[in-house]
Formats: C-alpha cells, sequence, structure tokens
C-alpha cells in the first residue's frame, strides 16, 4: 500500500483502489447545500441532529465531486440507487465501486472499478465494551484472541477486528442478514490481513483482500475488496479540493 501523497490522477483502472480521506470540520456544509441534487437534500433534511447532517452533507457533496471527477460528468449529472440493504450505486455506471464510512471528524471515500469493495473507520479510544461487544460480533476463535492479547492491546484488537467486518460487509451489501459472528477475520498485529471464514463457500473466502490503515487523528479503518492484488493509494482530501470551501 502506497501512503498519502499530494499529487495525483484521477484515473482509475481496474487493478487500481484509490481512498481518500478528510476531516468534517475542515468543510462548511453551509455553503456546499447547494451542490446536492434533491435526493440527498431530502435525505439530509431527515437527520435530527445538526452534526449529522452537517456531516452527511459533506460527505456526499465531496462524494459527487469526486465521482465527476472519475467518470468525466458533472457532480448534478450522477444519480444514486441503493439495494434494499441500503448499499449504493450509480444509476448506468455499474462499473464504478465505491464505499463511504465515518467516525466522528473523520470522513472516508474509497473507488475502484469492477470489484465490490467495503470501508470502515473507528476511533482507537472510542469507549468501546469489549468483552460485550465481542460475544455479539465475534467467532469463538476471534474471541479468543482478544481475550489472549495483552490488556492495553485488546481494544485495539477488537477494533481491528470490528472495521475488518464492517468492510467486508459493506462489500457484500448484505446489511445486517448476516450475523457478525459467522464472518472470521484476521485482527493480530502478528497475523496478515485476511478473511478466515465467511458464511458463504471456502473458494469464496480466497477472493477477498483485506487491509487496515491508521490516520491521522487515531483513526484505524480497513478496506475490503472482492479482487487479489490491487494496487492501494490513500489521499488527503484537504490537500487537493482546493476548490471546496472551507472553514476558517
Ligand atoms: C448500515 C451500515 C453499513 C452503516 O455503518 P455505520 O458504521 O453506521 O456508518 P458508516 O459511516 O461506517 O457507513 C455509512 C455509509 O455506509 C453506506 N452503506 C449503508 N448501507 C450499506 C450497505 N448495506 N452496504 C454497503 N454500504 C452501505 C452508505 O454509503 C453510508 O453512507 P451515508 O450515511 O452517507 O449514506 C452498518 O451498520 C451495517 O449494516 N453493518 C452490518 C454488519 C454488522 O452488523 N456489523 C457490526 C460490526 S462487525
Amino acid at each position: 500500500m502506497k501512503s498519502i501523497h499530494s499529487s495525483t490522477s484521477y484515473l482509475l483502472s481496474d487493478k487500481s483502489v484509490m481512498i481518500w480521506y478528510g476531516y468534517v470540520s475542515v468543510f462548511s456544509a453551509e455553503q456546499l447545500w447547494e451542490l446536492l441534487d434533491s435526493d440527498d437534500k431530502s435525505r439530509a433534511s431527515k437527520f435530527q441532529l445538526s452534526l449529522d447532517r452537517d456531516r452527511f452533507v459533506i460527505s456526499n457533496t465531496i462524494l459527487r465531486k469526486l465521482l465527476s471527477k472519475y467518470l468525466g460528468i458533472e457532480p448534478t449529472e450522477i444519480h444514486f440507487e441503493h439495494s434494499a440493504n441500503g448499499k449504493p450505486s450509480i444509476a448506468g455506471h455499474c462499473e464504478m465501486q465505491f464505499t463511504v464510512a465515518h467516525s466522528k471528524d473523520m470522513m472516508l471515500w474509497a473507488f475502484t472499478k469492477n470489484s465490490p469493495i467495503g470501508i470502515d473507520v473507528e476511533h482507537l479510544n472510542r469507549e468501546v465494551d469489549v468483552y460485550s461487544l465481542m460475544e455479539h460480533y465475534c467467532s469463538p476463535n476471534e474471541q479468543a484472541k482478544i481475550k489472549g492479547s495483552p490488556i492495553s492491546e485488546q481494544r485495539t484488537s477488537f477494533i481491528t477486528c470490528w472495521t475488518r467486518k464492517e468492510a467486508f460487509f459493506k462489500a457484500v451489501g448484505c446489511g445486517l442478514s448476516f450475523a457478525p459472528a459467522q464472518l472470521e477475520v484476521s485482527l493480530l498485529e502478528t497475523e496478515s490481513p485476511e478473511v478466515l471464514a465467511t458464511p458463504w463457500l471456502e473458494r469464496d473466502r480466497n477472493n477477498w483482500s483485506l487491509r487496515s490503515f491508521d490516520l491521522p487523528g487515531c483513526y484505524r479503518a480497513a478496506v475490503a475488496i472482492n479482487a487479489q492484488k490491487k494496487n492501494i493509494e490513500i489521499v488527503d482530501v484537504n490537500n487537493l479540493m482546493t476548490t471546496f470551501i472551507r472553514r476558517v
């Protein structure tokens, strides 16, 4: 995986994955509102909390902007569709696969072609009751590994496991139709990132690649791709979206 760099192109091949990250607090939702389409505006209006609404507006505007660069069309020409489980796609552009995640101030977007992709992120200092959550979300093997880690590492191991699973479920787009404990992933720093067992056939397991990475601000993220050997680049959106209006 290449590290963050400041110059990038918007050419996306079948072999490449572009991951962008940015911080909600850098952008102004008010000034981005007009860049949304009526469907996005209607979804945004349903948020009760202004913080959630602002995050939705900012994240979706940047998503539109990035997709417009990759597809060579105007942001307003992009029409999103949603599967029964909520997985978003772009009408008329099924080759373009994308995925979105948020946690606290962090927003992430990932793009590739012709391979389902999912991404997730969590703050590493998030207060979580690891022991009670892992009983619900982790397989017996995963639970044993977390319990066997030094206490100071258990939360990080759990968050690594959690983000890899969420990324996988987002790539599949199955929502909550599978119990998370049915999926087993590696989670220790000493293990290579991989899917160890899926609710599907054993042969499907080998079609998946998983990666974890950390981002400034104490965030851990994971990406799951239904393909092998793609090059992954991670880019700071704040360096590049210079035409966007920022908070001062
Ligand atoms: C719906 C779900 C994907 C949302 O995740 P979240 O942590 O609340 O929110 P995130 O910020 O990470 O992701 C939100 C984005 O996921 C995307 N998304 C929503 N449903 C999706 C689905 N079924 N498949 C893929 N992506 C989906 C949307 O782009 C959404 O962005 P938006 O709110 O701007 O529209 C998630 O709760 C889920 O269904 N998980 C199922 C598996 C599970 O139980 N995991 C538990 C931990 S192992």
